[in-house]
């Protein structure tokens, strides 16, 4: 999708806005030249929420009608009150967003995937430009992160995870450093390790570093799951979508990318440990005991819940960088999706201030979360008979609050950064959900909120 700023809607089916419902899409023709009607419902009820799907519903609705070449005012917005830059920038992300489709696997239609080709906007000024070249950038990270968690399990290895981070920075001031098996060996990662020893291909693990100033760094740390089948206690059904337990580790990577890309002046590192969950011969078994590298040992009551695992070590990596502040994302559970449904992610964190600044952040960017409890009380739930910690609850009281003690699991290796962390379980928000005005499949959280957390 490209993007031009002129002065005059000819050779573009120009976009008039009009207060009838929300998502009502109109083509009219008048004599030789058509415009595309889009309701916007009353103008002093479109909130910042709406006024991202109405974006999105404007291509969505271009692409139903075969439109490759669409014009809008700049001032179509101005009701909304917000800072032109910005509105510019939530304008561009969202048209790319809506404009995504994976098509990597399917033979390219004689008239060609329906797409939006070019977009004018008429009558902007420096400011919304700037706007929306930045939008460019966050909405292209947002759909290579996609792509990334897309990829199927069989084409999406630890080490293709691996080289997928090295290629996202290509030309970009980001080191890029891949750790094998025999070097986390060394280190002792036995849980990363542990998680990976059912598969054939060996797990990765994968530092960015992006130094656009100095001081403490900001280390975000994302789960990198490139298929999860459960492991020996094997996923039953379909329909799990588990090539894409890999998302948190996808915007990690493209996060990074965007804050390179944009010449933030912060240092970010970027951690993606990575494995395939498999029940191949050398898998773990429940009851399974590993040595993590933090030295506390785990108790593997559950070898699905394996995502934990790859991150208690990342955790512990973590401290070797002094960081000031530490998040994680990470499609962790399905009890994030019990409780919250499809519209938001589940934050966990014991820090108040990095809570408030992550929940303003959501609904600004667009990656939506919600914040779930993690007090003492639910402590219990990672006590194991043999070992230091288990990996989850056994028996029938692990089917309460899964995603709070998954977060518990995560905060006893947190705990020892002594910096603000915070965990943010993306399960709910791994794919598109309808009424999204997106393609199906992946839906590149929460690489919006990640950049927007760094920016700031
Ligand atoms: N990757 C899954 C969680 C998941 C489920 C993500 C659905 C996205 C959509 C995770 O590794 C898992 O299997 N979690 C278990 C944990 C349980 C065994 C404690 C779960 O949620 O059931
Ligand atoms: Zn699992
Ligand atoms: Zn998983």
């Amino acid at each position: 999708m490209k993007f031009s700023f002129g002065a005059s809607t000819k050779g573009f089916t120009h976009i008039r806005f009009t207060e009838e419902v929300r998502g009502t899409a109109r083509l009219v023709r008048e004599g030789t030249s058509e415009h595309l009607e889009i309701g916007t419902g009353k103008r002093s009820e479109v909130s910042q929420r709406t006024f991202i799907i109405l974006i999105r519903s404007i291509v969505q609705a271009a692409k139903r009608v075969r439109v490759k070449k669409i014009s809008f005012d700049a001032s179509a917005f101005a009701f909304l009150k917000m800072e032109e830059a910005e509105l510019a920038s939530l304008i561009a992300q969202n048209l790319l967003m809506a404009n995504y489709e994976y098509t990597a696997y399917k033979t390219k239609p004689k008239e060609g995937f329906k797409q939006v080709e070019e977009v004018c906007i008429i009558g902007s000024n420096k400011a919304f430009q700037a706007g929306i070249k930045k939008g460019v950038a966050i909405g292209e990270e947002v759909n290579a992160c996609r792509t990334l968690a897309n990829t199927p399990g069989g084409d999406m290895t630890p080490k293709t995870l691996a080289k997928a981070a090295k290629f996202a920075v290509t030309g970009l001031p980001v080191s890029v450093r891949t750790l094998g098996v025999p070097e986390m060996q060394k280190l002792g990662m036995g849980a990363i390790l542990g998680v990976g020893k059912g598969s054939e291909t060996p797990p990765t693990f994968t530092i960015m570093e992006y130094k656009g100033g100095t001081g403490a760094p900001i280390v975000l740390a994302g789960k990198g799951i490139t298929f999860d089948s459960g492991g020996i206690n094997l996923k039953s059904g379909d329909g799990h979508e588990m090539h894409m337990d890999m998302s948190g580790a996808a915007s990690v990577i493209h996060a990074v990318a965007l804050a390179a890309r944009l010449k933030s002046k912060k240092h970010v590192i970027g951690l993606i440990p990575a494995a395939e969950n498999m029940p191949g011969g050398g898998a773990l078994r429940p009851h399974d005991i590993l040595k993590s590298l933090s030295g506390k040992t785990i108790e593997v009551i559950n070898t699905d819940a394996e995502g934990r695992l790859v991150l208690a070590d990342a955790l512990t990596y973590a401290k070797r960088f002094k960081p000031s502040v530490v998040l994680d994302v990470a499609t962790l559970t399905g009890s994030s999706m019990s409780a919250l449904g499809l519209y938001a992610s589940a934050l966990l964190t014991r820090d108040e201030k990095l809570a408030a600044q992550l929940l303003t952040l959501s609904e600004t960017s667009g990656d939506y979360l919600w914040r779930l409890p993690l007090w003492d009380e639910y402590e219990s739930s990672v006590k194991s008979t043999f070992a230091d910690v288990a990996n989850c609850v056994s028996g029938s009281a692990g089917r309460y609050a899964g995603a709070t003690n998954g977060g518990m699991f995560l905060w006893q290796f947190a705990k020892e950064l002594e910096c603000p962390w915070a965990h943010l379980d993306t399960a709910p928000r791994m794919t598109s959900a309808p009424g999204d005005e997106l393609a199906k499949g992946a839906a590149g959280e929460p690489v919006r909120l990640l950049y927007a957390f760094i920016e700031q």
